[in-house]
């Protein structure tokens, strides 16, 4: 199939592209470079620098190398930033997708697969979390992913248009092979912080909180390996394609680590030390968050296969250190 992917040059679109590719499918990326890499965006794939909003653009694009299904990862994924800034979210996040899908109906590409966020449920009345649990954002960011979703939601009612939202808890992981990581900047993920730690880049990380209602009294979350998530990505592709109704589906394990593991895991995994700082609680971080990937697994028959933490710790270590 040919497909575009947006924010192909950025961590979870970059590994998308590869798995596309590897899958046999003809790709287009569309990234301004705003925040990916051009030299994360492999070979094989068309590149286009363009923003989002360039409706113009997207549809000549599609119109030209015939797109059948577009991936939307570009998008801002920063929850404090959004706080301060949200106009920056509802420019980038909300506005560029309203563009984007009129450049999609342009064009008459049928099938979206949109990259949403755990984000969207705000603070969990119940974990782990289902997709039938309230959606009620508690930042900007969440709230135009759920605005995104809703969006589609009724374009997929009154036009020829399918898709399906990937609600990601948190990634992480690299594939090194590929020669592929995470970067960002600046970097604000626990999993890259915790491991330049470990490489001396940050003199140490530092822990929000440890007096949390949990086990150890840090944050709980759901990591899932980027590999992963590509595959989900891809079953969602075939799911549509077999005639799949619009949906929306949880990315994550259904098993929680909190900060302090994934401290200990970057230890044992990079065998250096990793000093730690104890800091004040971060503003809207909920002590837990794990997802119920039931939904994943049944409809779509994903099995994340990669995602225990001692593979993604070591994953991303490998491509760190590279
Ligand atoms: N953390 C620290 N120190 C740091 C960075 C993070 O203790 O320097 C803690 C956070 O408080 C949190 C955990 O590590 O408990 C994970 O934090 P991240 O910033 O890596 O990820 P979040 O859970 O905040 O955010 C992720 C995604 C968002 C998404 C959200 C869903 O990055 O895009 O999950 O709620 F919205």
């Amino acid at each position: 199939m040919n497909v575009l992917v947006t924010g192909g040059a950025g961590y979870i679109g970059s590994h998308m592209v590869r798995a596309l590719l590897r899958a046999g499918h003809t790709v287009v990326v569309l990234d301004d470079l705003s925040a990916g890499h051009r030299e994360a965006v492999a070979p094989e794939a068309v590149f286009v620098e363009a923003r989002v909003e360039d409706r113009e653009t997207v549809s000549r694009v599609c119109e030209e190398h015939g797109v059948q299904a577009i991936f939307h990862f570009a998008s801002r994924i920063q929850v404090g930033e959004s706080v301060i800034h949200p106009r920056l979210y509802w420019r980038d996040n909300l506005a560029a997708g309203v563009h984007l899908l009129e450049a999609a109906l342009d064009a008459r590409v049928g099938r979206f697969i949109q990259s949403s966020t755990a984000a969207v449920y705000g603070n969990p009345v119940k974990v782990p979390l289902d997709e039938d649990h309230p959606t009620a954002p508690i930042n900007p960011y969440g709230e135009t992913k759920l605005a995104m979703e809703r969006m589609l939601a009724s374009y997929a009612r009154a036009y020829d248009m399918k898709y399906v939202a990937l609600r990601y808890f948190n990634a992480a992981g690299a594939d090194a092979e590929a020669g592929l990581g995470e970067r960002h900047s600046p970097e604000t993920h626990l999993v890259p912080l915790v491991l330049d730690a470990a490489l001396g880049q940050l003199p140490a990380v530092t822990v929000f909180g440890d007096d949390y209602k949990t086990p150890d009294g840090t944050c709980i979350r759901d990591y899932v390996h980027v590999s992963d998530l590509a595959d989900a990505h891809l079953l969602a592709l075939g799911y549509l394609e077999a005639g799949g109704e619009s949906a929306a589906f949880n990315l994550g394990t259904g098993t929680g680590h909190s900060v302090r593991e994934v401290i200990d895991m970057a230890r044992k995994v990079s065998g250096k030390d990793v000093k730690v700082v104890m800091g004040s609680r971060r503003a809207g971080d909920p002590p837990r968050l794990v997802a119920s990937p039931d939904r994943a697994i049944r409809t779509l028959g994903w099995k994340p296969t990669r995602s225990s933490l001692e593979r993604i710790v070591k994953d991303a270590w490998a491509a760190r250190s590279r």
